[in-house]
Formats: structure tokens, C-alpha cells, sequence
């Protein structure tokens, strides 16, 4: 039987990355789009079909045109916050106007599925934790207002044409080959901070609170979203919250070596105080449960770091 064709924007990326892995286990042929503003060429799976290609530009949309996947993973993006309100323009032109364009060809060429990586920063600041489907929108930054507008357009599509989507919200995802670079990941940047002995750094009090989900468990996720009866929006992390004291010091005991300095700067415009995604919706549609335990999804990542400066 004749494979299917899953495209996945941002492939190069951390998550893309690990799915287009996991994407050949279950006998797809593997197409990847990605501009390597921000992904790496050697994190990418040697049987990937790879296109170098700005998802602004028309060049992508005629990709579409030719390839014709059966199911397209939208994962690339400007998937920083603080550059969102840096630069709100960029982040609308790539996480919002290039998804509209995106849908409207994906209609065009009749896809099976497109399954979208929406966010947790949909909800802003939330009072009830752990936050479920019903919990309102209320996005205080750029990237959060372009996600949540995404969102809409795929629901839209859905109900004027049909076309089956899911968006997952993603709470913080970590693990190996997450970028360490200022704009990273915390996890990742912590754990790079350890293994090169510079000071964690940590700003407020620390006692700010997020949902961190091992990347297996959020690639779990996305493969679950291939499900033809699953169609919706849902939200994915651990229903579990841990404050950034608490991560710093659990990632300083994991390693043996001399402990680091923990420094506090004053608290960042625009993050949210405390933060955890309620897994509950998409559990009862699709069976999906968290598998990886901080202590065992810290390790893990540690190790990787280890492993990559040497
Ligand atoms: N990592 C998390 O904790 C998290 C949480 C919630 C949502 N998400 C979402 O999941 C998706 C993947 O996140 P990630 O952590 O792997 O981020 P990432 O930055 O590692 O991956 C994004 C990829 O998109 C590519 N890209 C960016 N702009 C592009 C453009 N204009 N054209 C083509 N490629 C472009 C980048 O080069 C990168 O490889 C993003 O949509 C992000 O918003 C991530």
C-alpha cells in the first residue's frame, strides 16, 4: 500500500524534530519545511524529505501545490514570546497571516488533517489551575493573541469546509535538542547553565509556577491527533505545576558536579504568574496520559546536554 505523505512545518525544531522521528515509525513518508531561523539541520532525521523554505514566502504555498500531503503537522513559528512583543509585526506575518494562507491552500489540495501546536499563552493569567477547555481565553501577549486567532481560523474551516484539525495547546515542553539560547526553553537553558557551571538565572521570586511536559509525552499527542474521530481543540500538559525555585534546584541535585549559582533579576514583563494545562478532555477522547515524571524528564535532558559538548 501506497504510504502517506505528512508534511511538517518547523520540523528542524525541537518538537518538529522528535516528530518527524516518530513519524517514520508509524510508515509515513516524512516532507519537512522549515527556514532554520531557529531550527538545526542536525537535528533532522537523514530519511526526511527537506525544503528550505520561509512559510511567508509563495514558494511554500506552490510546495503545497506539488506535494500534496494527506496530512500537514503546523508546527513552525516565531515561537518566542518576548520577541512577540519585541516585534508583533513578524510575529503575526509568521504565526498567524502565514497559517491563514496555509489553510486556505490546504482546503485547495483537500487534506486529510491538519494538526496545529496552539499554546498555553491563549489564556493569559488564570486563577484556576489546572486550566481545562472551558477556562476563558484571555491571551496578554502577541504570540498568545496570534495562536488564539489561529485557533479560530481552524475551527472556522472546519465548520464552513470541513477540513478535520486538531490544535493542541501546549503547556512547556522540554528535552533534548530544545534550544539553550536566551529565547529557549527554561529547562533548557537551566540545564546548559549546569553543565557549563554559569549562574541559573531566575527572575522575580521564582515562585512563579509552570506545566513542564517531557517532549515523548507531547509527541505521544500529536500522533493521538491523527485519530480521524478526534477533532477539536485541547489542551496538553501534566495537570501538575512547578515553580522555577523548585526546577532550578531539582536539576542542581540531579547533577553531581559542583553546584552553580542561582541569580534573581527582576520579574519580565508580559509572563504569567502561574500556569498548568489540564490534560482531562483530551484523555477522555483519546486514551492519552502523560507517561514521564519530572525527575525522569530532567535526567534525560541533562544527559543529553552532557552528551552534546562532548
Ligand atoms: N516548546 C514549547 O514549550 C511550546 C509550547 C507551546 C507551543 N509550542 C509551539 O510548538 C511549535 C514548535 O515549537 P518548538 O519548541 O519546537 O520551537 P522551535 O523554535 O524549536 O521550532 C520552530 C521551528 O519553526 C521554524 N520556523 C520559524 N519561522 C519559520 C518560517 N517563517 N518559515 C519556516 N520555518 C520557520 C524554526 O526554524 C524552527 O525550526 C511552535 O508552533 C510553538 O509555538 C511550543
Amino acid at each position: 500500500m501506497k504510504k502517506k505523505k505528512a508534511l511538517v512545518t518547523g520540523g528542524a525544531g525541537f518538537i518538529g524534530s522528535h516528530l518527524c522521528d516518530r513519524l517514520f515509525e508509524e510508515d509515513f513518508d516524512v516532507y519537512v519545511v522549515d527556514n532554520l531561523s531557529k531550527g538545526r539541520i542536525e537535528n533532522l532525521n537523514k530519511k526526511v524529505d527537506f525544503f528550505k523554505i520561509n512559510i511567508n514566502s509563495p514558494k511554500f504555498l506552490k510546495l503545497l501545490g506539488i506535494l500534496k500531503p494527506n496530512i500537514i503537522f503546523h508546527l513552525a513559528a516565531q515561537s518566542s514570546i518576548s520577541n512577540s512583543l519585541k516585534d508583533p509585526k513578524k510575529d503575526f506575518q509568521t504565526n498567524l497571516f502565514s497559517t491563514l494562507k496555509l489553510l486556505e491552500k490546504s482546503r485547495k489540495i483537500k487534506i486529510e488533517k491538519i494538526i496545529f501546536t496552539s499554546s498555553a499563552a491563549i489564556f493569559g493569567k488564570a486563577e484556576r489551575l489546572p486550566i481545562d477547555e472551558k477556562y476563558p481565553r484571555n491571551p496578554i501577549s502577541y504570540y498568545g493573541i496570534s495562536k488564539l486567532c489561529s485557533e479560530y481560523f481552524f475551527q472556522n474551516y472546519y465548520k464552513s469546509y470541513q477540513m478535520p484539525y486538531v490544535c493542541l495547546r501546549l503547556a512547556n515542553v522540554y528535552g533534548p535538542r530544545q534550544d539553550a539560547s536566551g529565547e529557549g526553553g527554561v529547562v533548557a537553558i537551566f540545564a546548559n547553565n549546569i553543565i557549563k557551571k554559569t549562574p541559573l538565572v531566575i527572575y522575580g521570586e521564582g515562585e512563579q509556577t509552570r506545566d513542564f511536559i517531557y517532549i515523548s509525552d507531547v509527541i505521544d499527542a500529536l500522533i493521538r491527533s491523527l485519530d480521524e474521530r478526534t477533532i477539536d481543540n485541547f489542551n496538553i500538559g501534566t495537570s501538575t505545576q512547578t515553580s522555577i525555585n523548585h526546577l532550578a534546584n531539582k536539576l542542581i541535585s540531579i547533577d553531581d558536579n559542583k553546584p552553580v549559582r542561582i541569580m534573581h533579576r527582576p520579574q519580565r514583563f508580559s509572563e504569567v504568574e502561574k500556569s498548568s494545562l489540564s490534560y482531562q478532555k483530551f484523555s477522555r477522547v483519546t486514551g492519552f496520559k502523560p507517561k514521564v515524571n519530572l525527575d525522569k524528564g530532567l535526567k534525560k535532558t541533562i544527559n543529553y546536554f552532557y552528551q552534546s559538548i562532548n
